[in-house]
C-alpha cells in the first residue's frame, strides 16, 4: 500500500475540512476555483454543463457564478442527491454512451457556452491503465463538448497524464482558438490529474 506522507495528509485534511466548513460535498470544488480565477471562463448568465458531476460541488460552485439567469446541467452515472439550486439540473448517464440522437432527445445541442468534465475513472493502481481509462473518458467528453458547445464557448476537462495525453492535448489544439495545460495547487502534487483548457471552440467536427 502507498504511504501518506505527513504533508500530503495535512493537505488532504486542509482541503476537506475547508470543503466541509463551506458546505460543499467535495473538495475538488476548489481545483475549478483556481482554474477560474486564472482563465474566468464561466460568466453570468451562462448555460454549463458539467460531466461527471456527482456529489455536486462544481455544480454548486457554477450556479453562484452564473446567478440565477443562467443554467447548469451536471450528468453523471452515479445520481446526484445533495441539494441543487433552482438554476441547476441533473441527469443520470454514462457520458460513454452518450451520441448525437441522445443529445438531440434532450434538446442540448449546441446551447452551452461552457463545457466542464472532471470525469474519473475508478482507479486500479495500475498507472498506464488508469490513464487509458482517463483518456476514453475525456474523447468522450470532448465528444459531447462538439455536440453541445456554442461557438466560440469553452471546455475545461480533467485527464491522468499517460502516452495518451499528447493525442488528447492536440485534439484540443486543433478543435480551439487556444489551449492551456493547468494543474492546480489544490491538486495532489504526486496524483497524475492535469487538466487541460480549450478556449474559443471552433465549431462542429464529426470525426474525433
Ligand atoms: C472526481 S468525481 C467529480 C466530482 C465533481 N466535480 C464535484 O465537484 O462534485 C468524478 C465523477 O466522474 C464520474 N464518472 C466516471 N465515469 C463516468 C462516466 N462514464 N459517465 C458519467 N460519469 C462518470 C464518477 O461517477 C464521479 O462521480
Amino acid at each position: 500500500m502507498k504511504r501518506v506522507s505527513k504533508k500530503n495528509q495535512r493537505w488532504k485534511d486542509h482541503y476537506s475540512e475547508r470543503a466541509r466548513q463551506e458546505q460543499y460535498p467535495a473538495r475538488s470544488v476548489y481545483k475549478l476555483k483556481e482554474a477560474q480565477k486564472k482563465f474566468r471562463l464561466i460568466k453570468k448568465g451562462d448555460r454549463v454543463l458539467d460531466l461527471g458531476c456527482s456529489p455536486g460541488s462544481w455544480m454548486l460552485y457554477v450556479a453562484e457564478l452564473i446567478g440565477k439567469q443562467g443554467r447548469i446541467l451536471g450528468i453523471d452515472r452515479k445520481a446526484v442527491t445533495h441539494k441543487m439550486p433552482p438554476q441547476a439540473a441533473t441527469l443520470t448517464a454514462d457520458v460513454l454512451t452518450i451520441d448525437r440522437a441522445w443529445i438531440e432527445k434532450q434538446e442540448l445541442l449546441n446551447h452551452f457556452d461552457v463545457v466542464l468534465s472532471d470525469m474519473a475513472p475508478a482507479t486500479t493502481g495500475n498507472k498506464m491503465l488508469d490513464a487509458t481509462r482517463s483518456f476514453q473518458l475525456c474523447q468522450a467528453a470532448l465528444n459531447v463538448a462538439e455536440m453541445a458547445l456554442k461557438p466560440g464557448g469553452s471546455f475545461i476537462c480533467k485527464i491522468f497524464q499517460g502516452e495518451e495525453f499528447k493525442e488528447f492535448s492536440e485534439s484540443i489544439r486543433i478543435r480551439f482558438r487556444n489551449h492551456r495545460i493547468f494543474k492546480p495547487r489544490s491538486s495532489r502534487k504526486e496524483s497524475k490529474e492535469i487538466f487541460i483548457v480549450g478556449m474559443g471552440c471552433k465549431g462542429q467536427y464529426t470525426n474525433i
